[in-house]
């Protein structure tokens, strides 16, 4: 398609990431996409109509998620389509083309034989983002089936996995059969990506973090996506972050992309809605691997710690939409009504151990938690002054998380399950100086000063208390998802 044949409205957005600024536009080209014809199909042409601003057409699209796949396409020529498409923007056409290509370029796993609405829920990550091992058995609890595929941490970003792998023998490489029988017996499994699953976003992602292409909106739509769609769900609960510890820092990247996987994933047929969520400050108290299922499973014993109320109330949301979309309750409200019974009568206490045990984990572990935690080295840290809290830099923060050895610089290092950073005191608070902050947990005692330091210059006090930031912000459910695109087409 000319450019001329086509109206188009781009939509400029950026985003920060650490002390790096970058921004690139996100162009959504209406119009009708490009007749595809039955000629050969040559990776140099794909990627010179990309470079020079055309649209591609599905089958044109499909190629290139094939090629990657099946390694047919050699990385340089996908690495320059990758910076093309980088450059040029992805139209909606194409993000949705790109997402049904990379769901469809392997095996997909198929639920309908647990006779069961399925329902996961993706978090665009954080520091302290622990929600995964409420809501999953919350919406098991409540009679929908949560088939959760997870990922490891990177960056300044806890992982799922590495938090489960804390538990002696708990197995988050399952083949397809065995994630099916968990579900089946538990109502829940989380488990990581697997070989079979959207091979297209495995090579992609690989070379997308090695060219400097992550972050673009169509791409990260497309990958999130592919994994989702494979796991044939039937509704989405997505969880995008926003604030200092959000992958996206201005509210219209976040809207925006918010929008996108929202529109994509229901024209692939999945219900999904999209909540934008706080990370100005880490979510509950806990930051690491194992002191963040400890942080869990209180609140699954009914316990109510202070500074895990904001973990508790989200996840109680997420839930409460998971079990909504999963059919059991008429509204998201009707749903986080469910799920705080859930909470209460032990019902998802009962699930999340379940499923533990299923995947060949110690349960065992969790009748002496404080006794299970083996820190290689300890470091109080008291509050260097008297005031309010006022500002934290959740990206520093979650670096310095990584710093006591919880994360990983390269992927594929191992992680200290007993490593971390729990804070007594959040956004809000009061505190006197000398009165204890945080407890940073660290593999060897050289490796605490690093993460200290790191916490010293990420938080502010102040005289005044800080103004509150809501938990939840706006929530796009498909019509408001078109709305915001429709708006944004017309700009
Ligand atoms: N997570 C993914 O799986 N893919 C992206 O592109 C970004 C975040």
């Amino acid at each position: 398609m000319s450019s001329a044949a086509s109206s188009e409205a781009g939509v400029s957005i950026g985003a920060e990431a650490g002390t790096m600024r970058y921004s690139y536009a996100l162009h959504f080209r209406a119009g009708t996409m490009p007749t595809d014809s039955a000629t050969p199909l040559h990776m140099i042409d794909i990627i010179r109509k990309k470079r020079d601003g055309g649209e591609l057409g599905a089958r044109e699209i499909a190629f290139v998620a094939a090629g990657a796949a099946d390694a047919s396409i050699p990385e340089a020529e996908l690495a320059a389509w990758l910076m093309a498409s980088w450059i040029r923007g992805l139209s909606l056409g194409e993000t949705r083309a790109l997402t049904m290509a990379m769901r469809d370029s392997g095996v997909k796993f198929s639920p309908a034989g647990l006779g069961r609405r399925t329902v996961d829920k993706h978090s665009s990550g954080g520091v302290g983002d622990k929600t995964s091992f409420l809501v999953a058995p919350l919406a098991a609890a409540c009679g929908v089936a949560v088939p959760m595929i997870s990922g490891r941490a990177l960056g300044h970003t806890g992982g799922t996995l590495d938090k489960l792998e804390a538990i002696p023998g708990y197995r988050t490489a399952l083949t397809l059969a065995e994630f099916e029988a968990v579900i089946r017996k538990c109502g829940a499994s989380i488990i990581g990506q697997t070989d079979e699953l959207a091979p297209a976003d495995r090579k992609l992602y690989a070379l997308r973090d090695r060219t400097g292409t992550v972050e673009n909106p169509g791409l990260i739509c497309a990958s999130i996506l592919s994994k989702k769609l494979a796991a044939g769900l039937d509704g989405l609960v997505l969880d995008v972050k926003t604030g200092s510890g959000a992958f996206l820092r201005r509210m219209e990247d976040t809207e925006s992309l918010a929008a996108l996987m929202v529109t994509t994933a229901e024209a692939a047929g999945t219900e999904t809605v999209a909540l934008l969520t706080d990370m100005s400050q880490p979510l509950g108290r806990a930051a690491g691997n194992w002191i963040e299922l400890v942080e869990c499973v209180e609140l699954l014993r009914g316990e109510r710690p202070a500074w895990s109320e904001d973990l508790r109330e989200l996840s109680l949301i997420l839930a409460g939409w998971m079990i909504h979309l999963g059919g059991k309750a008429e509204s998201a409200k009707t749903g986080y009504t469910l799920a705080e019974a859930a909470l209460d009568d032990g019902a998802a206490l009962a699930a999340f151990m379940k499923m533990i045990d299923a995947q060949g984990g110690d349960v065992s572990i969790f009748d002496n938690m404080e006794g299970f935690h083996k820190p290689g080295a300890t470091k109080v840290v008291e509050a260097w002054e008297s005031g309010f809290v006022a500002e934290m830099d959740t990206t520093a923060l979650g670096w310095a998380v990584q710093r006591t050895g919880a994360g990983r610089e390269k992927a594929g290092e191992p992680v200290d399950p007993h490593a971390g950073i729990l804070f007594h005191a959040r956004r809000g608070a009061k505190v006197e100086k000398g009165q204890t902050f945080a407890t940073v947990f660290a593999t060897r005692p050289e490796l605490l000063a690093e993460p200290v330091e790191i916490l010293r210059q990420a938080v502010r006090f102040s005289k005044t208390l800080p103004e509150r930031v809501a938990l939840v912000g706006r929530v796009f459910t498909k019509d408001d998802a078109e709305e915001y695109l429709r708006t944004a087409l017309s700009r």
